[in-house]
C-alpha cells in the first residue's frame, strides 16, 4: 500500500470539487471556498482535485470507549496528507453504551441520521468512520451504506486485560460474575466496585468479546476494515500505524471508487454471519447487521443467521463463553487468523472484496493462529454449533437464542430429559420492566423455584424505548444460595454482549406492539422446544384470543411516555429487532450519492 495509486490532480473530477471549484457558479465556490481556509488550508489544497476525506469522530469525553480516537485521527490525518488527500474531522453524535439513558440503543439511529446528513451534504470524497463502543460502529456503518460514498472503519480497539489478585477481569462479564458474589454475601461493595473497575485500565472499548469487539470484529469481516484492525488494543502502537495506513488507504479507495455497495455484498453478509459464531459474538449482532443489510439494500434475515451461522464452531476462547480477553485475541491472531481457519473448512466466501481492494481470502490465507488455546483450530473447538437458534411460536414471530454459553449445568437441568431432549416447560414469571424484576425477584409469595421461566416486557424498541439490555436475570437470591446460577430467562428487550446468560432475546414483535409476550400472565405454562425452535405459552387459541382482544380493548400494552422529541420520533417510525430497528422510512434511501445526485446549492 502506498500512494502509488495517486493519479495526478484533476483526474478524475471529485464530489468535492462541485463545492470547492465550481467555474460555473463562482459566486457559490467563493463562498463554500472561504471558511474553509480560516483555519489555514490554502487555495491550491483546496482546488486542485484532492480527495477531502472526513473522519468521522466519534470519541468524546461522553464516549470514553471511543475517546482515543481524538488521537488517533492526527494519524488518520497523517495518511491521508500522506497520500495527497485532505482531511475534514467533524463529530458524530456520541453514543456511550453504559451512560446513556434510558439506553444507548436508543441514540443508534440518530446518530445514523446525523452521519447521513453530514456526508451527503458536506463536500465530503471518502470517509474514516471511527468505530469502538458497541452502537458506534453499526451506525456508522449504517450511514456509509445510505449514503454509499468510499467509507473505510478504524475501530479504536479494545482496553488492555483487566485484572484483579491475579484473574482477568473482563469488561462486563466480571459485573455479572461480581453480582453473583455478592449476593452470595461473598464480597461487599467496596471490593464489589474494586474488581469492576479492575477491569477498564486503559482507553480503549471492552476487551471481552461483548458488543464492542463483537461489531469492529463484523466490520473487518464485512470487509470494511484493513485486515487485522479490529483487535489492536487501543495503547498499542500498531494502533497508530494501523490510523496511519487507513487514512492512507481512504484516499486510494477514492480515486478507486470502491464504495460501500462493492463490499457490503451478500457474500460479505454471509462472512460476518459466520464469523460471529466463530468468535462467540453478541446477540445484539443480528439487530446491527441486518440494520446494515438493509441501508444497502441485501435481504438479511434471522432465518439467514440460524441457516449460515449455527453449525459454525465457536473457536475463540474470549470472554464471556471463555477465558481471555482482547490482548491475547490480538496476539493469537485477530480476526486473520479466524478467517484462516475458516477457510480451511470452506467456510468464508473469499472473493468477497475488501477495503484494501483485495478479496478476503487473499487477505487472510496463511494467516495461521498463534498458539492453541486463544484460537482453537476448527476441529477442536470451544463449543460445536456455536451459533443462534431462531425461535417463534405464540410468544412471538422471532427471537434468538445463543446456545454457546449454556452451561453444563444449564444443559443439565433444562435440556437432558431423555423423554424431551432439547426442550422443557415452567411456569412464567413475568415482569414489567428492569424495575419491577429488581423489586420483585426475591418477593417470597413468588414461589420461584428452578422450574420457572423468568419473562421480562416492555423493553423492546417501543416499549423501553430503544430496547434496553436487561433479559439475562440473576434468579433469587435464595436459588443462587442454592447453586442455581440461571433460570431461563426471556423477553422483548436485548441482552448485553458480555453476558454469558442463555436467555431467549430480541422478541418480536415487542409487547408494546400487543405481540404474545404482552398477553403472557405469571403463573402460564410456557413450553420451549430447541428441536423444533418454538416457544408457546400452554392456553387454547380461544383464551389466547380472548386475552388479546380484552388487551385491545383496555387500548393495548401500555409504555411510558416520551420524555424527549427524540423517543416520539423515533418510536413512531422504528422497526423491530429482526428487521435491524431500522428508521423504517430511512430504508429506501440507498446510495443516495449515486441516485440523489447532489444536494442543492447553499
Ligand atoms: Fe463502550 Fe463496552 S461500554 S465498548
Ligand atoms: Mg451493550
Amino acid at each position: 500500500m502506498g500512494s502509488g495509486s495517486q493519479p495526478s490532480a484533476g483526474a478524475r473530477r471529485l464530489r468535492s470539487q462541485l463545492w470547492f471549484d465550481n467555474p460555473d457558479n463562482p459566486g457559490m465556490t467563493a463562498l463554500y471556498l472561504e471558511r474553509y481556509l480560516n483555519f489555514g488550508l490554502t487555495r491550491a489544497e483546496l482546488q486542485s482535485g484532492k480527495p477531502i476525506i472526513g473522519i468521522a469522530q466519534t470519541g468524546s469525553d461522553l464516549s470514553p470507549c471511543n475517546r482515543h480516537h481524538l488521537d488517533l485521527a492526527k494519524r488518520v490525518r497523517e495518511g491521508i496528507n500522506a497520500a495527497g488527500g485532505v482531511a475534514f474531522e467533524f463529530p458524530v453524535h456520541p453514543i456511550q453504551e453504559t451512560g446513556k439513558r434510558p439506553t444507548a440503543s436508543l441514540d443508534r439511529n440518530l446518530a445514523y441520521l446525523g452521519l447521513v446528513e453530514l456526508l451527503y451534504g458536506y463536500p465530503l470524497d471518502g470517509v474514516v468512520l471511527t468505530t469502538g463502543c458497541d452502537k458506534t460502529t453499526p451506525a456508522c456503518i449504517m450511514a456509509a451504506a445510505t449514503v454509499n460514498i468510499p467509507a473505510i472503519v478504524l475501530s479504536g480497539g479494545p482496553m488492555l486485560n483487566g485484572w484483579w489478585k491475579g484473574e482477568r477481569t473482563g469488561s462486563g462479564t466480571i459485573v455479572w460474575k461480581a453480582r453473583e458474589r455478592h449476593a452470595a454475601g461473598e464480597i461487599d461493595y467496596a471490593e464489589f466496585m474494586d474488581i469492576v473497575s479492575s477491569s477498564a485500565p486503559s482507553v480503549g472499548h471492552c476487551n471481552t468479546m461483548g458488543t464492542a469487539s463483537t461489531m469492529n470484529g463484523l466490520a473487518e469481516a464485512l470487509g470494511m476494515s484493513l485486515p487485522g484492525c479490529a483487535a489492536i488494543p487501543a495503547p498499542y502502537r500498531e494502533r497508530g500505524q494501523i490510523a496511519y495506513e487507513t487514512g492512507l488507504r481512504a484516499v486510494e479507495m477514492v480515486w478507486e471508487d470502491l464504495k460501500p455497495s462493492d463490499i457490503l455484498t451478500r457474500e460479505a453478509f454471509e462472512n460476518a454471519i459466520v464469523v460471529n459464531s466463530a468468535i462467540g459474538g453478541s446477540t445484539n449482532a443480528p439487530i446491527h447487521i441486518n440494520a446494515i443489510a438493509r441501508h444497502i439494500g441485501i435481504d438479511l434475515t434471522n432465518d439467514d443467521w440460524e441457516k449460515i451461522g449455527y453449525d459454525i464452531p465457536l473457536i475463540v476462547n474470549l470472554q464471556p463463553a471463555g477465558k481471555y480477553l482482547g490482548e491475547e485475541f490480538h496476539r493469537a491472531g485477530g480476526i486473520p487468523a479466524v478467517v484462516n481457519e475458516l477457510m480451511k473448512h470452506g467456510k468464508i466466501r473469499e472473493n468477497a472484496v475488501t477495503a484494501n481492494g483485495k478479496p478476503i481470502g487473499e487477505n487472510c490465507r496463511g494467516r495461521e493462529r498463534e498458539g492453541e488455546d486463544v484460537i482453537l483450530s476448527y476441529d477442536t473447538p470451544m463449543v460445536d454449533k456455536a451459533g443462534f437458534l431462531h425461535l417463534r411460536g405464540n410468544l412471538f414471530d422471532s427471537a434468538i437464542m445463543k446456545t454457546s454459553v449454556i452451561s453444563d449445568d444449564f444443559r443439565k437441568r433444562y435440556l437432558s430429559n431423555p423423554k424431551d431432549p432439547n426442550a422443557f416447560e415452567g411456569r412464567a414469571i413475568v415482569f414489567e420492566g428492569p424495575e419491577d424484576y429488581h423489586h420483585r425477584i426475591d418477593d417470597a409469595s413468588l414461589n420461584i423455584d428452578e422450574t420457572c421461566l423468568l419473562f421480562v416486557r416492555g423493553t423492546g424498541p417501543i416499549g423501553y424505548p430503544g430496547g434496553a439490555e436487561v433479559v439475562n436475570m440473576q434468579p433469587p437470591a435464595a436459588l443462587i444460595k442454592k447453586g442455581i446460577l440461571a433460570l431461563p430467562c426471556i423477553g422483548d428487550g436485548r441482552q448485553s454482549g458480555t453476558s454469558g446468560s442463555p436467555s431467549i432475546l430480541n422478541a418480536a414483535p415487542e409487547a408494546a406492539l400487543n405481540g404474545g409476550l404482552a398477553i403472557l400472565q405469571t403463573g402460564d405454562r410456557v413450553r420451549i422446544d430447541l428441536n423444533k425452535r418454538t416457544a408457546d405459552i400452554l392456553i387454547s387459541s380461544d383464551e389466547y384470543e380472548k386475552r388479546r382482544a380484552d388487551l385491545v380493548a383496555k387500548g393495548g400494552f401500555p409504555f411510558p411516555d416520551h420524555q424527549t422529541p427524540w423517543q416520539e420520533i423515533q418510536r413512531s417510525m422504528v422497526a423491530q429487532f429482526d428487521e435491524g430497528m431500522v428508521l423504517k422510512p430511512a430504508v429506501k434511501y440507498q446510495r443516495v450519492a449515486q441516485t440523489k445526485g447532489v444536494a442543492r446549492d447553499n
